[in-house]
């Protein structure tokens, strides 16, 4: 589809298996892009082991991409931490003399309240993750492709739920829709650098975080995962759930030469489960 040759990647969340941005990070390594794995790789506070990509889990990620010919490190980041946000992109350039794109993927939806229940510790959790870690990302991400002086490419793994409200996710959904607002806000300013800039909103997708979404909106509805599932399908037009290959074919596309002229979008990835 798309040769990214030569090319650097650096896709944050990246370092967890079944993933989004494990399946992003191999697409683009697959159509020859060196990349950067990164990802937390250890517990903090609200945030149980069972709820990220450990650094085992990381390295693997990046061995994995290596054994099938492709470039790839693991760099640990978290991107609610400017320092270390600097750290990485500087060791992208360093192990790979450049950065073309940044996939901004972590992202935590896990902590599901209503409105009227949630603490305002949660509600900063996935703000600062969700939204703020990306505008982070973007910030110095963005300084590196100016400096560099021939464009580069900003995606940002949105959501179904920028588009629309979905029960107990207010901070989700609230820092997914804000993500929409950074993407055209950076595609303004960034355009002149030949940087695009643009959001994939993909619909539900049993990875990780998905799955503790399944087990939650099951027992809320009073039914089994699989029944809840079931509905989620039939209610799709193309009748199925999200794949990461989905995401991942979208985040390849967007990055490579066919692109170029594509910014500021919000772009649905949801088998027509969204179409504005
Ligand atoms: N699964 C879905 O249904 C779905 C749908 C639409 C959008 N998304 C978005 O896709 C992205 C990836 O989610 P996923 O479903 O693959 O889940 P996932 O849990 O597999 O991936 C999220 C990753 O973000 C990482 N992360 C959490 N806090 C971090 C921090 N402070 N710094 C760096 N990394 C951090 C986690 O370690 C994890 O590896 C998220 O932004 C999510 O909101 C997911």
């Amino acid at each position: 589809m798309s040769n990214l040759q030569g090319k650097v990647a650096l896709c944050t969340g990246a370092g967890r298996h079944k993933g989004l941005g494990e399946a992003i990070a191999k697409a683009l390594a697959a159509e020859g892009a060196k990349v950067v794995v990164t990802d937390l790789g250890k517990p903090q506070a609200h945030m149980g082991s069972e709820h990220i990509g450990t650094s085992d889990e990381l390295e693997a990620i990046a061995a994995e991409i290596r054994d099938t010919g492709g470039d790839a490190i693991a760099v640990p980041l978290d991107v609610r931490d400017e320092a270390q946000v600097e750290a990485a992109i500087a060791r992208a350039v360093e192990a790979f003399g450049r950065l073309d794109f940044l996939i901004n993927n972590a992202g935590i939806g896990y902590l599901i309240k209503p409105v009227t229940e949630m603490p305002k510790e949660e509600w900063e959790a996935v703000l600062d993750v969700n939204l703020m870690g990306a505008f982070l990302c973007t910030k110095h991400a963005a300084r590196q492709m100016i400096k560099q002086g021939e464009g580069g490419r900003i995606i940002n793994i949105a959501s179904q739920a920028a588009k629309s409200g979905h029960p107990h996710m207010c901070a989700y959904v609230s820092s997914k829709h804000g993500m929409v607002g950074l993407t055209r806000t950076c595609a303004v300013e960034l355009g002149p650098h030949g940087i695009t800039v643009n959001a994939v909103c993909p619909n539900h997708v049993t990875t990780g975080l998905g799955s503790v979404q399944n087990d939650y909106f099951a027992r809320y509805r009073g039914m089994s995962v699989e029944q809840y599932l079931e509905n989620m399908r039939n209610s799709i037009p193309m009748r199925r759930e999200g794949l990461t290959s989905d995401t991942a074919n979208a985040c390849a596309f967007l990055c490579s030469d066919a692109a170029c002229y594509i910014t500021g979008e919000a772009l649905n990835v949801s088998g027509g489960a969204e179409m504005h």
